[in-house]
Parts: structure tokens; C-alpha cells; sequence
């Protein structure tokens, strides 16, 4: 097949309803990855979040070309990777553990690549100190990967795979081993340069934050499927299923009822309160009767104050906990006999904050409802 690489009608990255499947103890079969479809364009930053399990290295692994799939088909330029190695698909991946090479300093770590690709000494030398600037490395090419913190050693490892220009990175939780702090600037100097240098790439994560804060679109998996695709706040905001809604949005979840459905307003019940809900965030067609779950971010939910005498369209809810985090606070609330997680911004400029046992008013807007018709996936 001949050069698709500059069409920007192909893909730069495609895989069709690709599936593995291993074989565990005795012989029973997992699957790994079912029917995973994804096209990805040039330079665009995917992170695949999903929990432990669901399929997401083995993606990877199989995009490295460290395994081959059962079935489906990868392509990179619109060409069929089938039956070509690691070795000959050249996508660099870095890794939870960094595997450096203990007994090569930093630049001999960094510059390996280029060696082998029989780049001349002087311009390797230009890249790596290029790298070692971008990286915050400056200092530290002549240590053995034994003499740096682990946060080094990870930059090491990313500057190893990014001083080869490639046009296609892979990523599998690579700042798990970091520190909080570490790792959220080491997250914003992957993606300073990712969009720098234009590089497309596939991030693997489990940590809710690195998959909404990283990516052009997130890409959710559970049990070897894809969830749900789509920019960071499509997903948050209109989770699809109630596992999304769980697992990135971390809704509160109700048993409704229906009161009323039709196109232009839906009203549930729950806990004999009633709430309007937008159509277009239901999953399916109700009856009037019919049993829901409700799911309620926990963001959606204002709080305000609270001035006797209650009236009858006001919900009052008691705060039971809160925790401060700095950026914002987090209220464990009960009203009407249940219990709600919401999450307020903190805020410097407003008296924002309540206290345990005070009453609150709680104003859910529309938005705030997904409704789906079980608890699964
Ligand atoms: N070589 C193997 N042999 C047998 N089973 C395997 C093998 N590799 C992975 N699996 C199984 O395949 C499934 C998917 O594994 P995978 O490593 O892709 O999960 P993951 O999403 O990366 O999880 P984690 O977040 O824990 O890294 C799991 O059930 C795992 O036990
Ligand atoms: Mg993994």
C-alpha cells in the first residue's frame, strides 16, 4: 500500500474491533480486550482510563506490537500492522517502571536511541542537552539511574522516548510510582510537549484526574470494552452508562420513579421529592410508573444558605461531614431521609463554607439527573 502518512483523511492510528483473549489457570478463557474500535488523528492526546483489569496494557501492548491480537487489525497511515514486531513498528512506550539501563549514565540512557539509529555524536549530543534543558535535568547526565529520586528517573525515561521525535507515544501509568506533587508537574510537562512537538499519544491511566485533565478525548473501558469516547467534560458531564457516571463523575445514585415523560419535560420521584430532568439525559423511553436509577453529580448541586420558614418547592438538607481539600469542599448532606455527596468550589470571596449540623438549601438544576434503566456496566 502506498505512503498515507501526510493524507489527513487517514487516521493516523485505527484499530478495528480488535480482541485478545489469554488462557488462565485451568484453561479457562479471558478476555482481555473485546472488539476495541478507535481512530485516532494526528496529534491528538487519548488517555484510556478503566479500572484494574479491564483491558488497558494489553491495548497498549498490542498497539507496541508486544502482542499480537486474536482478531482485528491495527493500522498506523491507513497500513496494516499485522505481523510486524516491535522492532519494526518503532513506537517508543514508557513505562510504571522505568526501565533504564542500570549500568548506562543519563546521557548514555537518553542517547541510546539515537546511537542505534546511527545518528552523528554532535547532533546526538544537541538532542539530549535539548532534552535534559526541557526535562529539568541539567546536572545530572554523568549519575547512574541508582544515584537520582524516582522523579528523575521518570523524566529520564520520558526524555529517552520523546529525543526520538516519534510521531506515536505510548504511555502505561507512567507516573504511579511519583508523588502527588511530582506527579502533576511531570503530567504537565508530558503535555506541554506532547502538544509542543505535535506527538500523538495513548496514555493508560486509572487515576480519575490524569484522564480528564490530559487528553483532547478520554477513552473509558470496562471488562475489556469500550465505555464510553469523548472530550474530557462530554464524559464527565453526560456519562452514558452508570458505571461512567460512577467511575469518572463519582455520581450519588437513587431508585426513582417516573411521573411524567414526553419529549419536552420529564419529572422523577425520588424519595417523594420531585425533580425535573432534561430528555436528552435519559437513556431510554419511560412510562409513567416505571422504576429508575438516578444518578446526581455531585458538583451539580448548589448550596446556599438556609432562613426559616421552609417553603414548599425548597429542599433542606443537614451537613453531616465535610472534608476541605483546598480546592474545594466536599459535604456529606441528608435530606428527606437520605444522603447526598455534594462537591462546592472553594472560594475565597464568598462566605462559602457550612458547618456539621448546619441546615442548607439545595438547588439541583436539570442537568444535574442522568437517568438509566439498571445499575450496570
Ligand atoms: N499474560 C497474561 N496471561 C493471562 N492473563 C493475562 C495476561 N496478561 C493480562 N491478563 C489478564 O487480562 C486482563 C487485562 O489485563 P491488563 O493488564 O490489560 O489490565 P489493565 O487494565 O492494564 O489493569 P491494571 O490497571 O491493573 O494495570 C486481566 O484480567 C489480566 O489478568
Ligand atoms: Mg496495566
Amino acid at each position: 500500500m502506498s505512503d498515507q502518512k501526510d493524507n489527513p483523511v487517514v487516521p493516523h492510528l485505527e484499530l478495528r474491533a480488535v480482541s485478545k483473549t489469554f488462557v488462565g489457570a485451568r484453561n479457562t478463557k479471558i478476555t482481555a480486550v473485546d472488539t476495541f474500535s478507535l481512530t485516532v488523528q494526528k496529534g491528538e492526546a487519548i488517555t484510556i482510563i478503566g479500572p484494574s483489569g479491564c483491558g488497558k496494557s494489553t491495548t497498549l501492548r498490542m498497539i507496541g506490537g508486544f502482542l499480537a491480537p486474536d482478531s482485528g487489525e491495527i493500522l498506523l497511515h491507513g497500513v496494516s500492522l499485522t505481523g510486524k514486531g516491535p522492532e519494526e513498528r518503532t513506537i517508543p512506550m514508557v513505562f510504571q517502571n522505568y526501565a533504564l539501563f542500570p549500568h548506562m549514565n543519563v546521557f548514555e540512557n537518553i542517547a541510546y536511541g539515537l546511537k542505534s539509529r546511527k545518528k552523528p555524536m554532535d547532533s546526538i549530543h544537541h538532542d539530549v542537552a535539548m532534552m535534559c534543558q526541557m526535562l529539568n535535568l541539567v546536572g545530572t547526565e554523568e549519575r547512574f539511574p541508582h544515584q537520582l529520586s524516582d522523579g528523575q528517573q521518570q523524566r529520564v525515561a520520558l526524555a529517552r522516548a520523546l529525543v526520538l521525535k516519534p510521531e506515536l507515544l505510548l504511555f502505561d501509568e507512567p507516573l504511579s510510582n511519583l508523588d502527588a506533587r511530582l506527579r502533576l508537574q511531570t503530567r504537565r510537562e508530558i503535555k506541554k510537549m506532547q502538544k509542543l512537538l505535535g506527538i500523538t499519544t495513548i496514555y493508560v491511566t486509572h487515576d480519575q484526574s490524569e484522564a480528564l485533565s490530559m487528553p483532547d478525548r478520554v477513552v473509558v473501558m470496562n471488562r475489556g470494552s469500550i465505555i464510553q469516547v469523548g472530550s474530557p467534560r462530554e464524559v464527565y458531564n453526560n456519562p452514558r452508562t452508570p458505571f461512567v457516571a460512577d467511575f469518572i463523575s463519582n455520581a450519588n445514585f437513587y431508585e426513582g420513579e417516573i411521573l411524567e415523560f414526553s419529549y419536552e419535560s420529564v419529572i422523577v420521584s425520588v424519595n417523594n421529592l420531585e425533580f425535573s430532568v432534561l430528555p436528552e439525559q435519559c437513556d431510554a423511553v419511560y412510562q409513567k410508573g416505571d422504576g429508575v436509577y438516578v444518578a446526581i453529580l455531585p458538583q451539580s448541586v448548589t448550596l446556599s444558605s438556609y432562613y426559616p420558614p421552609e417553603n414548599s418547592h425548597q429542599v433542606v438538607g443537614e451537613i453531616e461531614a465535610l472534608s476541605f481539600n483546598g480546592y474545594s469542599i466536599e459535604y456529606e448532606i441528608t435530606f428527606q431521609e437520605t444522603f447526598i455527596r455534594v462537591v462546592a468550589p472553594h472560594n475565597f470571596t464568598f462566605v462559602d463554607e457550612y458547618l456539621v449540623k448546619e441546615k442548607v438549601l439545595m438547588h439541583f438544576h436539570p442537568s444535574s439527573f442522568h437517568l438509566f434503566t439498571t445499575k450496570e456496566s
